[in-house]
């Protein structure tokens, strides 16, 4: 769901592209773990806010707190983070840019992966035996912005070579203005996933980490009534969906499954957006498959990056392992009766009414 990242030394190939501004807008992006040095900035997490936060409506789910900013909820843990975010003008956006964006559990690692590997091809070929995804975790590579924010280490970013690639849960209202602004030039890539089964991905993953005796029932309501975390779903898909709809060039609007269907088509279109086509030399040499291969999902899992530990994100801890459970599409119905799987279609089908998007 989330991570800090960047716990531990500057990996030093990482280290010197950093040192090379023209080198990493050729070849970067660079790993976040690789480029930054956590650890030497201490967590300073933002003592602003708090009036603001205080103030905001408050529900517990499986009693943890969470509070509703701006029409979506959020931790209790991450709301200063958040809103000084969404409100500090800490993130100062660079040309190049790229965030990733999604609702948890709808392929987010995936595509981190994904993006990393494309962008970084040049400097990091994927058949590379030392390729970042070979000894990070995916999320080591592409920070997840609301965390740094609630830790207080956002100045890190500052350290990362361009282009940076960040990744986020918030929606799109919640990202910082120069962010989600119409003429902001970083690119955003969304991925969506059928609701259904983002639940039951969600509920095993709590489970398994943090919450070992959340209902599925617990779980499905939250989803139902909007009141999971970064909900109501329907509003954090909508608005990059319109946001997409409105310029294909800056929002790119990914559906989890048909990259499971067709990984290279995705990857390519990926790359066209972020303006790093593959050449056909590239297509003649099978780097879409080489990339493909490397970000599946048993290729990731069996990474000495991802084989054993686990992230930290801010009072939660996250096994490695549990990012990478089945990765299929319908697995809701090993859990879900039919009864249930309609009623929440129904209601994303009546929430995304009249939008053009069906999930
Ligand atoms: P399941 O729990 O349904 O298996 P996120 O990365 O946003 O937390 O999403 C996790 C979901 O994506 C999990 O779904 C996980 O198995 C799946 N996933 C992770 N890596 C994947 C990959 N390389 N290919 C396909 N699915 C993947």
């Amino acid at each position: 769901m989330a991570n800090t990242a960047g716990l531990g030394e500057p990996h030093a190939a990482g280290a010197a592209a950093a040192r090379d501004g023209q080198v990493q807008v050729q070849q970067g992006p660079v790993a976040f773990k690789d480029a930054v040095d956590a650890d030497a900035v201490p967590a300073r997490p933002p003592t602003a806010h708090g009036d603001v936060v205080s103030a905001l409506p408050v529900r517990l789910y499986h009693g943890q707190p969470m509070r509703r900013y701006q029409g979506f909820w959020v931790f209790d843990s991450w709301a200063r983070g958040v809103v000084a975010m969404h409100r500090g003008g800490g993130l100062v956006p660079r040309a190049g840019d790229v965030v990733l964006a999604s609702l948890p559990k709808s392929g987010t690692t995936w595509l981190c992966a994904l993006a990393f590997a494309a962008m970084a091809r040049r400097a990091c070929p994927p058949a590379s035996p030392d390729h970042p995804l070979r000894r990070l975790n995916p999320h080591d590579c592409v920070p997840l912005l609301e965390t740094l924010f609630t830790v207080g280490r956002d100045t890190l970013l500052d350290q990362l070579p361009s282009p940076r690639i960040m990744s986020t849960h918030m929606p799109l209202s919640l990202l910082p203005a120069t962010v989600a602004g119409g003429n902001s030039s970083t690119k955003i890539i969304y991925i969506c996933r059928d609701q259904k089964d983002r639940l039951i991905s969600t509920w095993h993953f709590r489970r398994r980490n943090d919450l070992p005796d959340l209902s599925l029932q617990e779980a499905y309501d939250a989803v139902c009534d909007g009141t999971c975390f970064a909900g109501p779903v329907w509003d954090h898909i909508l608005e990059y969906w319109a946001a997409s709809s409105a310029d294909p060039s800056r929002v790119l609007f990914l559906r989890y499954e048909q990259v499971l269907r067709d990984p290279a088509s995705a990857l390519r279109r990926l790359a066209r957006f972020v303006g790093r086509p593959f050449s056909e030399a590239e297509e003649e040499g099978g780097v879409v498959g080489e990339i493909v291969g490397l970000c599946s999902l048993d290729s990731l899992r069996g990474q000495r990056g991802n084989a054993g530990g686990a992230m930290q994100a801010t009072l939660m801890e996250f096994s490695h392992e549990s990012l990478f459970r089945k990765g299929v599409a319908g697995d809701w119905r090993n859990h879900l009766s039919a009864e249930m799987g309609e009623r929440l279609d129904s209601i994303m089908r009546e929430k995304l009414a009249g939008s053009g998007l069906t999930l």
